[in-house]
C-alpha cells in the first residue's frame, strides 16, 4: 500500500518555522507567542564559537520553562563534526526534559550520520527515562548531502523532516551567489530568469516525499523584499514543499498564507471528492469535472488538501 503524504504519522502542520538565535534569549517569548507553524533555536551557525556553551543552556532552559503551545519546537545542533555535538545532544534529551519535538541536525552527507544520532539520542533517552522518542529533523545543504539525500531520508525512522539549507548548499556546490535564497541574474537564458534552486529543492522534496517526511525549503534571506519572499514560496509551493523558514517573524504570515489551502481550493477539493463518489456508485473510477479528468490520483491529491485545512 502506498501511504499518501498526509495519511502518515508525520503530518504535522508545518508552514512556517522560524529560526531563533540561541544566544538571544529576549527573542524566546516573541517567538513563542508568534504565529509559525515550527520554531527552533539555533545553537549553529548563528552562535560564535566562543558562545556556544551559553547558547546550549538557554535551550535548554527555554525548552524546559517556556510555554510552546502547539508548535513544533526544534533545537538545530551544532554538526557531528564539531566538538560541541554530543553535548548538545545530551544537554538537550537529558535535561531538557520532554517538550522537545524535533533536534535539526545540520550538514547531513551520508546516511550513517543521522543513524549515529539515533543511536545516541535512544541511550540518552533511555538513561534518562524520558517519556517519549525525539524526532529529527535533517538539514540537506551540502552537495554530499544532496548526492546522499534519498538514503539519509530513510535512514533513521526518527526523521520526520528534510529542510533544505541554501546558503551552505551554494558554498557548497561553488554557487556563484552570496544571497541567501531568491534568483540569480547570472541564472538566465534570454527569455528571462530561471530558478537556481530548482534541481535541490525539487531533489529534497522527492527524497522527503518517497519517505513519507515533510519538506521544508530554505530561508530568503533578504527579510525586507516581500514581493521576492512571496515568489520564493509560491515556487516551493508549486513543486510540493509543506512548509518553508523564516529568518525573520516578518516573514511568518506570508508563509502561513501561501502554504495554507485557499478556501477556493478547499471547495473544490471537496467537489472532487463529491464527483469521485458520485462515479464510484456507478462503478467508474475516471469521471469529468468542469471538463477535466477526474482519476483516482484525483482523490488523493484532494485528501491531502482537506487534511491540511482540517488540521489547520
Ligand atoms: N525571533 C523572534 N523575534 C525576532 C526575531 C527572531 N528570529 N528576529 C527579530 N525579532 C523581533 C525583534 O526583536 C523585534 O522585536 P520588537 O518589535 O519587540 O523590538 C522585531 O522582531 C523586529 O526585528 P528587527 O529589528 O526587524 O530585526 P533585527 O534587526 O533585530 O534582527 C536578524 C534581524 C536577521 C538579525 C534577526 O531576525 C535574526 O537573528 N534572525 C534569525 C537568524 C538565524 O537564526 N539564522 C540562522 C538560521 S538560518
Ligand atoms: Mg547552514
Amino acid at each position: 500500500m502506498t501511504i499518501s503524504p498526509t495519511s502518515s504519522p508525520k503530518a504535522r502542520l508545518h508552514r512556517s518555522e522560524l529560526a531563533v538565535p540561541a544566544i538571544r534569549p529576549e527573542l524566546f517569548p516573541k517567538a513563542a507567542a508568534g504565529a509559525a507553524d515550527a520554531v527552533f533555536l539555533d545553537l549553529e551557525d548563528s552562535v560564535p564559537e566562543a558562545e556556544k556553551d551559553r547558547a546550549r543552556a538557554n535551550a535548554v532552559a527555554a525548552v524546559r520553562d517556556l510555554d510552546w503551545g502547539r508548535k513544533i519546537l526544534a533545537v538545530r545542533v551544532n554538526g557531528l563534526d564539531t566538538p560541541h555535538f554530543y553535548k548538545d545532544l545530551i544537554a538537550l534529551l537529558a535535561v531538557g526534559g520532554d517538550r522537545l519535538d524535533i533536534i535539526m541536525v545540520p550538514k547531513i552527507g551520508d546516511p550513517r550520520e543521522p543513524f549515529a544520532v539515533d543511536l545516541l539520542a535512544s541511550q540518552i533517552e533511555a538513561n534518562a527515562n524520558r517519556a517519549r522518542r525525539v524526532g529529527l529533523g535533517l538539514v540537506i545543504e551540502t552537495a554530499k548531502g544532496l548526492a546522499n539525500v534519498e538514503a539519509i531520508a530513510t535512514a533513521s525512522p526518527r526523521t520526520e523532516s528534510l529542510h533544505l539549507g541554501v546558503a551552505d548548499l551554494a558554498a557548497s556546490l561553488g554557487m556563484r551567489t552570496t544571497a541567501i535564497g531568491g534568483l540569480n541574474p547570472d541564472y538566465a537564458t534570454t527569455a528571462g530568469l530561471l530558478d537556481p534552486w530548482h534541481f535541490a529543492l525539487a531533489r529534497v522534496i522527492t527524497a522527503a516525499r518517497a519517505a513519507g517526511l515533510r519538506p521544508i525549503d530554505g530561508p530568503y534571506g533578504d527579510f525586507r523584499d516581500m514581493e521576492g519572499l512571496e515568489a520564493a514560496t509560491r515556487r516551493a509551493r508549486a513543486l510540493g514543499a509543506e512548509g518553508k523558514m523564516a529568518i525573520h517573524p516578518g516573514q511568518v504570515a506570508t508563509l502561513n498564507a501561501a502554504f495554507q489551502p485557499g478556501e477556493a481550493e478547499i471547495a473544490q477539493a471537496r467537489r472532487v471528492l463529491a464527483a469521485m463518489e458520485a462515479g464510484r456508485k456507478e462503478g467508474r473510477a475516471a469521471v469529468a469535472l468542469d471538463g477535466r479528468l477526474l482519476d483516482i490520483a484525483s482523490i488523493r491529491q484532494a485528501e491531502a488538501m482537506v487534511a491540511k485545512a482540517e488540521r489547520i
